[in-house]
C-alpha cells in the first residue's frame, strides 16, 4: 500500500545485501517512519515480541524471513544434522515471542520442513530464502483475494442504502501493517473504495497498544479513505443509533469451528452488533485458522503482555516531541491480557482468500476440504 504516495510492503529483503531484512518499525507510527534493519534472528525475535512488528500475518511473514536469517547463522555447522538442530533451536526461540497469533508457528514450520531433508548448507539456505518469499507473497495475494470476496457484503449495504454511505466498524489493527500488504479487515475497504463506494470506517482506538488510533487510522488516511476514531467503549452507541452498517475484524488464530481470537475487546464488540442484529465478519487468510483446535474459548492461549503497556501512553507533546506519560498511580497494578476469543455463535461469516463461509466446522471444511480428517 501507500506511505505518502510509494509504495511499500511491510517486510522485504534488504536491495543490494542478501544477509538483511528489513521492517517498518511500528512502534514510530503515526509520527514517524522508521525502517529498521533485521541482520540476526535475536533482532527478529525481539522485533517480533517488542511489537516493532505485528499483527498475525506479518508475524508470521518475518519469522519466514527469521527462519532465513537462522538458515545463514546455521551456515557454520558441518553437517545436516547439525543445521537442522540450529535451525529447530532458533525457530523455538520465534515461536516463544508471541502465543496466540497461529501464524508464527505455522511460518517457522513451513519453512523448516522445506529446508530439513536437503543436503548441502547453501541448498537449504537459498530454499528458507525462496520460502520466506513465497510466504510473503502469499500472504499479500490471499489479502487482495479477501478483498475482491469481501467486497460484495459491502456492495450489498451500498445498494440497499441506494448508494449511501456505508459505515464499517473495525477493532485494531488488521490492515496491511498486520499483514504484508492490504491487510484482511481493511481488503474489502480498500477495494470497496476502489470502485467507487463511499465507505466511511469507525476506528477503535485498542486499548492499551491503541492499533486503532495510531496505525489503522493513519493507513486509512494514507489511502484516503474516509474514517473517525473512537474510544473502545463507544461501539455499543454506534450501533444503538443506527451508525454501523457492519463490523469487519481480523483475527490472529481462528479454529476450524469458527471460534475467534482476536485482539482484547473484540468479543465484546462481537456481543453488541448481535444486539443491534449487525452483521459481524472476520477476515482472514487460511494461514491463521488451527486446524488442530475446536474450542478456541477453552484452548486459544492468550498472551498476556507487561503492565507497563496500560499504564503508560506514549504520543506527540504539544511541541511535537515524542514520549511516554504515566498514567496511572505508579504503584496500582495492571492486567494486560492481549486476546480475547469470540465464540463462533456471534460470527455472521469468515472472509477468506476462497470466499465467504460459515463460521462453523461443516462450513469451512466445505471451502478446505484437504483439512478433512
Ligand atoms: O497484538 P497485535 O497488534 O499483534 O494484534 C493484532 C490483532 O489482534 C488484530 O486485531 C488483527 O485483527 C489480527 S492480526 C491480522
Amino acid at each position: 500500500m501507500k506511505v505518502d504516495g510509494k509504495h511499500y510492503r511491510t517486510i522485504w529483503l534488504k536491495e543490494g545485501d542478501r544477509n538483511v531484512v528489513q521492517i517498518i518499525d511500528q512502534r514510530h507510527l503515526p509520527h514517524s517512519f522508521v525502517i529498521e534493519d533485521l541482520d540476526t534472528t535475536d533482532k527478529t525475535a525481539a522485533a517480533i515480541g517488542d511489537m516493532h512488528v505485528r499483527g498475525a500475518g506479518l508475524i508470521g511473514a518475518t519469522a519466514g524471513y527469521g527462519m532465513y536469517l537462522g538458515a545463514l547463522e546455521a551456515a557454520g555447522e558441518s553437517t545436516s544434522e547439525g543445521f537442522n538442530a540450529t535451525l529447530l533451536k532458533i525457530g523455538e526461540k520465534l515461536k516463544s515471542t508471541r502465543p496466540t497469533a497461529v501464524n508464527l508457528r505455522w511460518a517457522v514450520d513451513r519453512v523448516y520442513n522445506k529446508v530439513k531433508d536437503l543436503k548441502s548448507n547453501s541448498e537449504k539456505i537459498d530454499t528458507a530464502l525462496d520460502e520466506a518469499r513465497k510466504i510473503a507473497d502469499e500472504d499479500a495475494s490471499y489479502c487482495r483475494m479477501i478483498g475482491e470476496h469481501g467486497v460484495s457484503l459491502i456492495e450489498e449495504i451500498s445498494k440497499r442504502k441506494g448508494g449511501g454511505r456505508v459505515n464499517i466498524l473495525t477493532h485494531c489493527n488488521a490492515g496491511w501493517l498486520a499483514f504484508v500488504d492490504y491487510g484482511s479487515a481493511t481488503a474489502p475497504v480498500y477495494e470497496a473504495a476502489a470502485r467507487g463506494l463511499d465507505v466511511h470506517v469507525w476506528v477503535d482506538e485498542t486499548r492499551p497498544w491503541n492499533q486503532g488510533a495510531r496505525l489503522t487510522a493513519w493507513e486509512l488516511g494514507q489511502q484516503g479513505v474516509a474514517h473517525t476514531i473512537v474510544a473502545d467503549n463507544v461501539g455499543g452507541h454506534l450501533m444503538q443509533q443506527g451508525m454501523v452498517d457492519m463490523v469487519i475484524v481480523g483475527t490472529d488464530r481462528t479454529t476450524y469451528t469458527g471460534d475467534v481470537a482476536n485482539k482484547i475487546g473484540t468479543y465484546l464488540k462481537a456481543l453488541s452488533a448481535n444486539d443491534n442484529n449487525l452483521p459481524f465478519y472476520v477476515a482472514l487468510p487460511s494461514s491463521t485458522f488451527d486446524w488442530e483446535i475446536r474450542d478456541g474459548v477453552k484452548e486459544i492461549p492468550i498472551e498476556q503482555r507487561g503492565d507497563n503497556e496500560v499504564k503508560w501512553i506514549e504520543g506527540l507533546d504539544e511541541k511535537g516531541k515524542q514520549g511516554r506519560l504515566l498514567l496511572t498511580p505508579e504503584s496500582s497494578p495492571a492486567a494486560n491480557y492481549a486476546f480475547d476469543v469470540t465464540p463462533s455463535r456471534l460470527v455472521t461469516a469468515l472472509i477468506t482468500e476462497r470466499g465467504i463461509c460459515g463460521a462453523d466446522e461443516k462450513s469451512v471444511l466445505e471451502l478446505y476440504p484437504e483439512k478433512k480428517r
